[in-house]
């Protein structure tokens, strides 16, 4: 059992503030995604796992051994490059068992292990081929293989997906996800993709700008955002974020905007300054003016999906897609009014851009997230 513990791990380039003191702690068995757009810490943070890099501080626990000062090849964690990392003149079962042989086992063990391996990986048959002769899925597991021959507490990847065309990735993933389930072992996988990290991972740590913007399930960062940037990354099209007033009126906490108003609780409020949050795919045309969350306003645009529909309204001067299953029913020119269930409507502090909830009679806080 392996726990890999980062703790306010922080890396500075020069005036570069690459990683702002980040905190994860890894149980056994995960498959962590670092999901983030280019240039928010990724890479560095995996490299610093790795013990490729120094961090300028904070410390990297495995097995509540402190390896920060270890080089890469006493943490017992191996990082997967991507395919061309590979020998092309050798073929999958000496690419496999190259590792071995440099340390110098017996051919019998290294026959042994190989085949082991290949098995588990399903490349048994592809021993004899050469790695221009593989699939970029299959060249990956090599890859993989290659790096199982250390046995090592976990695997670190950096977008190894992003040289694959669409149809071999959304292969590899499913592959991916399947050996990670036989191996039982830690993977920490890096991509800016939403879509491998929503598919693949047990957690995702949602980065921006060198900062964890949240920790969590696909589910509770796709459900639960923390943050605006957490609802707007993941999610296509991204969530709506309107500006908006949050006020009480007769004893009813509500939320207004041209053409939007929306009943969020009883009780009494200042006048506060707000983000309203709302999913395209929560959005629904209604004729019933009763419900407690109403958008009003034109539609602009209809595009075509092939299963879907996305709508793009004017709500008040403001954009707003609505997504679902074709045909919307929605012509471009007409007036509308939507409606979405109360609780799919999201509310976010402008300033701090974190996500609030609305205390029972009493003001709105802060939402945390249970796993950050
Ligand atoms: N060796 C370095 N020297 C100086 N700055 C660096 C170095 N390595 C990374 N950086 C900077 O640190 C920040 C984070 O880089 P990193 O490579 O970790 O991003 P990333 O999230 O992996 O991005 P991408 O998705 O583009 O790979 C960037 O601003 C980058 O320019
Ligand atoms: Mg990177």
């Amino acid at each position: 059992m392996t726990r890999i513990y980062l703790d306010q791990v922080r890396q500075e380039f020069g005036n570069t503030v690459a990683l702002e003191n980040i905190s994860i702690d890894i149980p056994h068995g995960e498959f962590l995604v670092l999901l983030g757009p280019s240039g928010c810490g990724k890479s560095t943070l995996l490299r610093i796992i790795a013990g490729l890099l120094s961090p300028t501080s904070g410390r990297v626990i495995v097995d509540s051994e402190d390896v920060t000062a270890l080089p890469p090849g006493k943490r017992d964690i191996a990082m997967v490059f991507q395919s061309y990392a590979l020998y092309p003149h050798l073929s999958v079962a000496k690419n496999l068992g190259f590792g071995l042989q440099v340390r110098r086992f017996s051919k019998e063990d290294i026959s042994t292990w190989t085949t082991a391996v290949a098995e588990q990986l399903g490349l048994d048959k592809l021993l004899h081929r050469r790695p221009k002769e593989l699939s970029g899925g299959q060249r990956q597991r090599v890859a993989l293989g290659r790096a199982m021959v250390r046995n090592p507490k976990a695997f670190l990847m950096d977008e190894p997906l992003s040289n694959l065309d669409a149809q071999l990735r959304t292969a590899t993933r499913l592959e991916l996800s399947e050996l990670h389930r036989n191996l039982k072992t830690t993977f920490i996988y890096v991509t800016h993709d939403q879509v491998e990290a929503m598919t693949m991972a047990t957690r995702i740590a949602v980065m921006n700008n060198g900062r964890l913007e949240q920790l969590g399930t696909p589910t509770e960062v796709y459900d639960e955002p923390a943050t605006t940037f957490v609802a707007s990354f993941i999610g296509a099209p991204p969530m709506n974020l309107l500006p908006a007033t949050a006020l009480s009126i007769a004893d009813t906490v509500r939320v207004l905007a041209n053409g939007v108003d929306v009943t969020i609780a009883e009780g009494a409020l200042e006048e506060t300054p707000v983000l309203l949050g709302v999913r395209p795919e929560h959005l629904k045309r209604t004729e019933d003016g009763n419900h407690r969350a109403l958008f009003s306003g034109t539609v602009i645009a209809v595009e075509n999906l092939g299963s879907e529909e996305i709508a793009f309204c004017d709500i008040g001067g403001q954009q707003v897609a609505v997504r679902g299953p074709r045909p919307l029913g929605m012509v471009v020119g007409e007036t509308l009014t939507l409606t979405a269930p109360r609780e799919r409507i999201y509310l976010f502090d402008p300033v701090s851009t974190r996500r609030l909830v609305w205390a029972r009679d009493a003001d709105f806080v802060e939402y945390t997230p249970i796993t950050q």
